[in-house]
C-alpha cells in the first residue's frame, strides 16, 4: 500500500461549515444522526426521503427545520434531477434504501426500484455535478452474501455472493458505483460494506436490538429468526456517523482514494442468543430471557445469511480509525435512549402520531 498522509481534522467545524451536503435516506436511523452531527458542525443540510415518516427522529431530535427537505423517491430520475440542479453539492452520503428484509422478500421489484434504479438515478445526476468532491455510497455487509465460518470476518476483496432480494439489492447499488468511480468516470465515490448498525433512534421495531428491548419493557413479544445460534456483528451508530465524516473528507482530500470500499464491524461474532441475554440483563429483566429462550428452540431461519462479522482493519490501516464504543457501552447507551424515549412517548401512539 502507499503511504498515505493521515487527515485528522474531519470532525472540525473549520472543514464542514458551511459545506453543502446532500444526505439520502435523511429520515431514516443513520440520515437523522448524522444530519444532526453535521449540523452541528455547521452544514448545511440537503435531505431526500421517500416517506413522511410518522416516527421521524427528525422531529423527536427537532432539526428538521434546519434542514433542506425533500420528499420523492430516488427511482424518479425527473424529480431528482429537479432538486439535484438547484444546488452545489460538496459532498454526498448516500443511505437512502428499502432496507426490510421481510418487505424485500414479499416485494423484490419495491426493493430493487429504490436500491437499484434509486443508486444509479442519484450517481447519473451526480456526474453532472462539477462542485461535488466526494460521494459516499451505503453498501452492506449483506453483499457479501454466505461465506463459510472459517473464511469470516469478510475482507474487502471478498466476491460478492448475495442471494436474496435485499442483498442483492445491495450487491447491485455496489457493483455500480465501482462504476461510476472507475478510470471510466472517475467519479469520487467510496463504498462501504458495514455490518448491523444499532444505537439511538432505530425505530425499525423489526431489527433485533430495538425489538428485543421492547420486549424487556413488555411492548411486545419476542419471537426469534433463528436457533439464536446464528453470528452476528453491530456498530454504534456514533461510531459510523464518526466514519461517515472520516471517509468524505479524506476522499475530498485525496482523489486517489476513490473506487476504495471499507468494511467496518469489531471483528467479532456475537450469537443472536447472547445479545438478547445481555439486552434482558442491561435492561434489569432477565426473566424475559427465560421466556425467549425456548422460543429459540429447533426455530429455522428463512432467507438470512447463517454468520456474518467483519474487522474495521482497512480504515484504520488507512486512516488510523477505531470505533470508541464497545458492545457492552453501546448497548447500554442504547438502552438508556430507549428508556427516556419510551417514557417521552407512548411506542404504540407514538407510530400513530402523524407527523408533518
Ligand atoms: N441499519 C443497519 O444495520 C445497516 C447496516 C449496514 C448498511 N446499512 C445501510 O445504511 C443505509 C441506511 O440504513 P437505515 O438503517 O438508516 O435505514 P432506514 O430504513 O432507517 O432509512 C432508510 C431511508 O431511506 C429512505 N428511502 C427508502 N427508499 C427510498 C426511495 N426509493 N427514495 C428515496 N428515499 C428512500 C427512507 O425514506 C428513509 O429515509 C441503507 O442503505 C442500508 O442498506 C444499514
Amino acid at each position: 500500500m502507499m503511504r498515505r498522509i493521515i487527515l485528522k481534522n474531519y470532525s472540525s467545524k473549520y472543514y464542514w461549515k458551511n459545506k453543502t451536503v446532500l444526505i439520502t435516506g435523511i429520515n431514516g436511523f443513520i440520515g437523522s444522526n448524522l444530519s444532526k452531527l453535521l449540523l452541528s458542525l455547521g452544514a448545511k443540510i440537503i435531505g431526500v426521503a421517500n416517506e413522511r415518516r410518522k416516527n421521524s427522529l427528525l422531529e423527536y431530535y427537532g432539526i428538521k427545520k434546519d434542514i433542506n427537505l425533500h420528499y420523492l423517491d430516488l427511482s424518479d430520475y425527473k424529480k431528482l434531477q429537479s432538486i439535484i440542479k438547484k444546488y452545489k453539492i460538496h459532498s454526498c452520503i448516500h443511505l437512502a434504501a428499502q432496507v426490510d428484509v421481510n418487505i424485500a422478500s414479499v416485494n423484490p421489484f419495491l426493493t430493487f426500484e429504490s436500491n437499484i434504479r434509486g443508486t444509479y438515478n442519484l450517481l447519473e445526476l451526480l456526474r453532472h455535478q462539477k462542485s461535488i468532491k466526494s460521494i459516499i455510497v451505503a453498501s452492506s455487509d449483506k453483499a457479501y452474501g454466505h461465506y463459510d465460518i472459517k473464511d469470516l470476518p469478510y475482507k474487502e476483496d471478498y466476491d460478492l455472493r448475495a442471494k436474496y432480494p435485499y442483498d442483492v439489492s445491495k450487491a447491485s447499488g455496489d457493483m455500480i458505483a465501482k462504476s461510476y468511480a472507475s478510470d471510466m468516470f472517475k467519479m469520487p465515490i467510496m463504498i462501504t460494506r458495514f455490518t448491523n448498525i444499532y444505537g439511538p433512534g432505530q425505530l425499525n421495531f423489526t431489527a433485533l436490538i430495538p425489538d428485543c428491548i421492547l420486549s424487556c419493557y413488555n411492548y411486545r413479544r419476542f419471537i426469534p429468526r433463528s436457533n439464536g445460534m446464528n453470528k452476528r456483528d453491530f456498530l454504534y451508530v456514533e461510531d459510523v456517523c464518526d466514519l461517515y465524516l472520516c471517509l468524505s473528507y479524506n476522499l475530498a482530500k485525496d482523489n486517489s482514494l476513490r473506487g476504495e470500499v471499507f468494511n467496518a464491524g469489531t471483528g467479532s461474532g456475537y450469537k443472536v442468543k447472547d445479545i438478547v441475554k445481555k439486552i434482558c440483563i442491561i435492561s434489569k429483566n432477565p426473566k424475559n430471557y427465560q421466556s425467549i429462550l425456548p422460543r429459540f428452540k429447533n426455530k429455522k431461519s428463512f432467507g438470512e445469511i447463517k454468520n456474518q462479522f467483519m474487522t474495521f482493519d482497512k480504515i484504520n490501516k488507512y486512516f488510523k480509525w477505531t470505533p470508541k464504543y464497545s458492545i457492552d457501552d453501546g448497548l447500554n447507551k442504547t438502552i438508556t435512549w430507549y428508556t427516556d424515549f419510551l417514557k417521552k412517548y407512548n411506542y404504540k401512539s407514538f407510530l400513530s402520531k402523524e407527523l408533518k
